[in-house]
């Protein structure tokens, strides 16, 4: 198969993005969706009959978007260093909204400005924005105290471990949510590709990891042969690609998109999910526990691939 492994370094991206800032979805049933977004550890900021923002506890103004409307995922924004990378956008994407103020209660929340555009190969409404301010909030929780073998950081003195050991004593509530992780699409195969290359040339996106179709010699048979026909006829050998922010030698996450290849022959791009940052594995594993808050739509996952902190996906 081709060695053409990742995408290829694009010198000049129209911006080269911060971070991820939201997610936007639209749902029929926002009370639905407000009971959700609780149990899962957001805060709402902000409800109404047609519209439902949700935040963590970093400052930002909201990290969760959700529109009455019917069940669809519509996309996410970029955070970006400056109004002019907004200009930027703006003058080079075609079919980019001219920069504007946020406006109604997502103005009213953070302030900011933004530009949006449809990206032609998902149909995903991509967005940046520049300028949202927000104030932290105070957690309810702090890290747990272990003692290990020769050091005893916590003598005496007990600690609520919910769901743990003991009985439980209190409702800690859900593991709270701090910040917007990354957010995976699966794209038909070969489109898949053509989308990473996009977000590389737009957002200056980087490869931080590869998932490559490359079958050792006398190993045909273990992989699944429709798996390999689709991504053979895709004239690349890239299955899925951790993409992250290219901020030079500033510490950013090992990937803020994940791109798969959507095997199941679905003709349009989906969302696969979005990942937010909790505080850390105890109260990612804790959380579930609580009696109190029934999460059976809820699948709460850890992950140790992007830090140390838990990781929970919706
Ligand atoms: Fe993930």
């Amino acid at each position: 198969m081709a060695d053409t492994a990742v995408l290829p370094d694009t010198a000049t991206p129209i911006v080269k993005a911060a971070d991820v800032a939201y997610v936007r979805f639209s749902a029929p049933d926002l009370d639905a969706m407000e009971r959700f977004v609780t149990d899962f550890g957001l805060v709402v900021v902000h409800r109404d009959d047609d519209l439902l923002l949700s935040r963590g506890l970093e400052p930002m103004p909201f990290l969760h978007v959700v529109h009455r409307g019917p069940a669809k995922f519509v996309g996410w924004a970029f955070e970006v260093d400056s109004e002019e990378d907004l200009a930027a956008l703006a003058d080079a994407v075609p079919g980019c909204s001219p920069v504007h103020d946020i406006g109604g209660a997502e103005g009213r929340l953070g302030g900011g400005k933004r530009v949006h555009f449809v990206e032609p190969i998902t149909g995903f409404v991509l967005e940046a924005v520049h300028g949202q301010h927000a104030e932290p909030l105070a957690p309810r929780r702090d890290r747990h105290t272990y003692n290990r073998a020769g050091v005893d950081d916590r003598v005496g003195v007990e600690q609520d471990v919910v769901g743990n050991r003991y009985p439980i004593k209190k409702d800690p509530g859900p593991a709270e949510v701090y910040r917007l992780g990354h957010v995976v699409a699966a794209v038909p195969p070969g489109a898949h590709q053509a989308f990473m290359t996009c977000l590389a040339d737009t957002f200056g996106m980087l490869v931080s990891d590869s998932a490559r179709m490359i079958i050792p010699p006398g190993a045909e048979e273990h992989f699944p042969q429709p798996l390999v026909e689709l991504i053979a006829a895709t004239g690349s050998d890239v299955m899925f690609q951790f993409l992250r922010m290219d901020r030079g030698d500033a510490l950013t996450d090992h990937h803020s998109i994940l791109v798969l290849a959507l095997m199941d022959g679905t003709p349009e791009a989906q969302f696969s999910h979005a990942a937010f940052e909790v505080l850390g594995m105890d109260t990612l594993h804790s959380a579930p526990e609580v009696p109190a808050r029934p999460l059976a739509s809820l699948q709460t996952r850890w992950s140790q691939a992007q830090s140390s902190n838990g990781v929970a996906s919706l």
